[in-house]
């Protein structure tokens, strides 16, 4: 009999709270993260390489500007990256949730004894600084006072000068939350209920107008987190204040199956939805349901590249509309992000759909979005073609990602297994145990998918059980074949997608599925010859390593997954042969195409979407194509640096400053202007030994007073007068810089300066 320790399952899952207040009756029930332990398999392998870094992290250098704030002395140097600068703090929210994943998820005391610690600290903190805000976040606590007053200046990142506020005290409460729910640490949910009491004290003179001006600054999911500390505590005041952080411009048109969610930021709406959910759960209310759901469909539906993920450059573009807009594409937070929703949805409706969204996600983004050797993780631009990927480094990133990194790889066993009174619903196929405490029954589920297709559950039982056990039938899957104890029988498709299997499961009982997958196709839904090879969830790349230029395919693309050669002991790895094209020189080569799944690459070159003609469409476009593609090459062999401007991160790694400079969107790119004499100045790479220009984007029908000049290292390069020079399209100007200024330099200066009273710019980034 197969003992598993239910130990860590003594305490509520995260989502529990009170049941008596949640108005939904869910269709299908999670198991606590502590009911489902992982076996073997590339997702336990990168839990555990996520659990190795989590664990090199030390509390006090996350904690240091915590204690700095409080007027503490730091016990260590803060970390680099997003700690030390404007985004302090939500890092140490995003480690108190991965730990107490990683704690219920494999029951290591390492993980509780440093919750412990960072919660003893956090309260001290809190009772320093006495108002019961705990935050790490520079000039916080100004900004908030001003909110107090009344007095609210907010834009996309931006509550009166500091950096999304709200965004960083909800993955410090989420994680204060996460610690109380999955490690039963009474103090976290005491210092939660005093920071979100602070949140209705600084917040309880706002009209409802200036509640929605507020709202205009991202604030992550602070109605979800305000919703969840009322399912726990039962008091009204926190669900008031959820409802609050309802940002109604964008929730609003939802709940009437209206909206577009082009050129929105994609991750600070995402969380807005889930906390919409969530009321929907505790209130029942429709509108809430609506908002999900309908969101849901729209970003699985249209947004959604091949990966599982959404964004480029961070936001939605134009619905169905991908194959020009592959750079910097896929944050991994959307995806973190709308796995979570995925999961609300879930538990109302259990839904292969719904499934099959997630299992392509987690196989194809999440786990790709983790270095396979050293546990790093990875913002976006997975998509470009060709690719490389780029991670974090342990201690100087930090960035938004690593966050939600870290939680992404210590919670896989969240969506695999559902239940709802004696059904069991098998939602992934991961390698894993459940131990269903309340039927005294343990699932041991094996399978080497998704290299192996075949996956089997054995049931230990106490005592005979009638069970119905549903296994999702997933979109790719075919042939299936189904056994229960060795005897072949016809599956049953329920009307949601999964077969059903309803006996009395005696110990030992053994379900067998198998099925088929072939290599398939998914063509971009704009560009019917720009395809990406899937096969089941896995997305397989072109491997273009060690720096091979990216091929053309020159054939018959249905053909293509029929002439696939399967890589000898290698499985998931094809070969293609001479299926495509590539440029040497002036002249074309044949060559074969080489796929490798994408959650395997690492640093290698690669493509995960790649053009194919027929060869009757490749001699027609052949020469058109070639061209372009040597022009992209020349400006990227020529390119030093690019700089996305008005993008926060891009802007914060070129170390931009500025004064009398805001930033904006327009036509679905970003902007940047300085007004009334201003300036603003960044950081670019030079190259010591060549000569260089710098090139701008700007839009041809500003007009108005619009004079600048443009100063490399402070000398002057050029002067520039925008009057409607191209109606109504971009156009870019090219500076020749005087070699004079980069000789020897690795980096300069880039100066726009406005002439006395008048604009310089706007300066655009490149179209999404
Ligand atoms: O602004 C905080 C986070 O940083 C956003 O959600 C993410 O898109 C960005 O990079
Ligand atoms: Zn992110």
């Amino acid at each position: 009999f197969l003992i598993v320790s239910f130990l860590a399952g003594i305490f509520a899952s995260a989502q529990a709270g009170n049941s008596e207040l949640q108005k939904l009756d869910f269709k299908a029930e999670e198991f606590r993260l502590s009911d489902v332990r992982l076996l073997e398999s590339p997702f336990k392998a990168a839990m555990q390489r996520d659990g190795e870094y989590l664990l090199r992290l030390e509390p006090d250098r996350l904690l240091a500007w915590f204690r700095k704030e409080a007027g503490l002395e730091p016990k260590a140097e803060v970390y680099g990256g997003s700690e030390s600068s404007r985004g302090a703090g939500h890092s140490l929210g995003h480690y108190l949730s991965a730990c107490a994943m990683m704690y219920a998820t494999c029951d290591d005391e390492r993980y509780k004894d440093r919750l412990d610690y960072i919660i003893d600290e956090l309260a001290l903190c809190q009772k320093e600084i006495g108002s019961g805000y705990v935050a790490a976040i520079p000039e916080g606590k100004r900004g908030f006072e001003e909110v107090a007053k009344g007095i609210i200046r907010s834009s996309g990142f931006y509550l009166n000068g500091v950096k999304v506020p709200w965004y960083t005290n909800h993955k410090v409460m989420a994680g204060l939350l996460d610690t109380y729910s999955l490690t039963d640490n009474k103090k976290a949910k005491e210092v939660l209920v005093k920071f979100a009491d602070w949140a209705i004290e600084v917040t309880k003179d706002l009209t409802p107008q200036l509640w929605q001006k507020m709202l205009h600054c991202e604030y992550g999911g602070m109605n979800e987190v305000l919703a969840n500390l009322y399912a726990i505590t039962g008091e009204e005041k926190y669900l008031s204040i959820a409802k609050k952080f309802c940002h109604k411009d964008v929730l609003d048109p939802l709940a009437e199956r209206e909206y577009s969610l082009k050129g929105l930021h994609a991750n600070t709406q995402i969380p807005k939805v889930i906390g919409a959910a969530r009321i929907y759960e505790l209130t029942g209310e429709k509108k809430y349901k609506t908002i999900a759901e309908y969101f849901w469909q729209r970003v699985v539906n249209h947004y959604t590249y091949v990966n599982g993920g959404n964004s480029t450059f961070e936001h939605f573009g134009t619905p169905d509309e991908f194959s020009d807009h592959l750079d910097d594409t896929t944050e991994t937070c959307n995806t973190y992000n709308m796995l979570k929703l995925t999961k609300h949805l879930m538990k109302w409706h259990p839904e292969a759909e719904l499934g099959d969204y997630c299992e392509r996600a987690l196989f194809s983004h999440i786990l790709a979005s983790q270095h396979p050797e050293t546990g790093m993780m990875k913002y976006k631009g997975y998509l470009e073609m060709p690719a490389k990927k780029h991670f974090s480094t342990p201690f100087n990133s930090f960035w938004c990602c690593v966050g939600t990194g870290m939680e992404n790889h210590a919670k896989y066993g969240e969506s695999i297994y559902f239940h709802k009174n004696s059904s069991l619903y098998v939602n992934l196929f991961i390698p894993s145990v459940l131990s269903w405490e309340d039927k005294g029954i343990t699932v041991r589920q094996e399978t080497e998918f998704p290299y192996g297709d075949k996956v089997s559950l054995r049931f230990e039982c106490r005592k005979p059980k009638r069970l119905k056990v549903l296994m999702r039938k997933p979109c790719w899957a075919e042939n299936l074949s189904l056994k229960v104890n060795a005897q072949l029988i016809k599956p049953d498709l329920s009307d949601n997608g999964f077969i059903q299997i309803e006996r009395v499961f005696r110990n030992n009982d053994k379900i067998e599925l198998s099925f088929s997958r072939e290599l398939k196709i998914e063509s971009m839904p704009d560009n019917a010859n720009r395809i990406a090879f899937v096969h089941g969830p896995v997305v397989l790349c072109a491997d273009l390593s060690p720096d091979k230029p990216l091929p053309v395919i020159a054939a018959n693309k249905e053909k293509l997954p029929s002439s696939a050669q399967q890589i000898q002991g290698k499985p998931l790895h094809f070969r293609i042969p001479e299926a495509a094209k590539t440029m040497t020189k002036e002249a074309e080569k044949t060559v074969d195409i080489m796929l490798v799944p994408f959650f395997e690459i690492a640093d290698e070159k690669y493509s995960a979407y790649i053009d194919a003609f027929s060869p009757e469409q490749w001699q027609k476009k052949k020469g058109e194509y070639l061209k372009k593609q040597k022009e992209l090459r020349q400006l990227e062999q020529r390119t030093v640096d690019v700089l996305r401007i008005g993008e926060m991160q891009p802007e914060r790694d070129h170390n931009l400053t500025s004064s009398k400079s805001r930033t904006g969107e327009f036509s679905g790119r970003k902007w940047r202007d300085a007004y009334d004499g201003g300036w603003f100045e960044f950081e670019m790479d030079a190259s010591p030994d060549k000569p260089l220009e710098l090139i701008c984007t700007y839009w041809g029908s500003d007009a108005g007073n619009r004079r600048f000049d443009i100063l490399i290292n402070g000398k002057k390069i050029a002067e520039q007068v925008l009057k409607n020079n191209r109606p109504a399209e971009f156009f870019s100007a090219a500076y020749p810089i005087p070699e004079s200024l980069t000789e020897g330099k690795s980096k300069v200066t880039v100066r726009f300066q406005a002439k006395p009273g008048s604009t310089a710019g706007g300066v655009f980034g490149k179209c999404r």
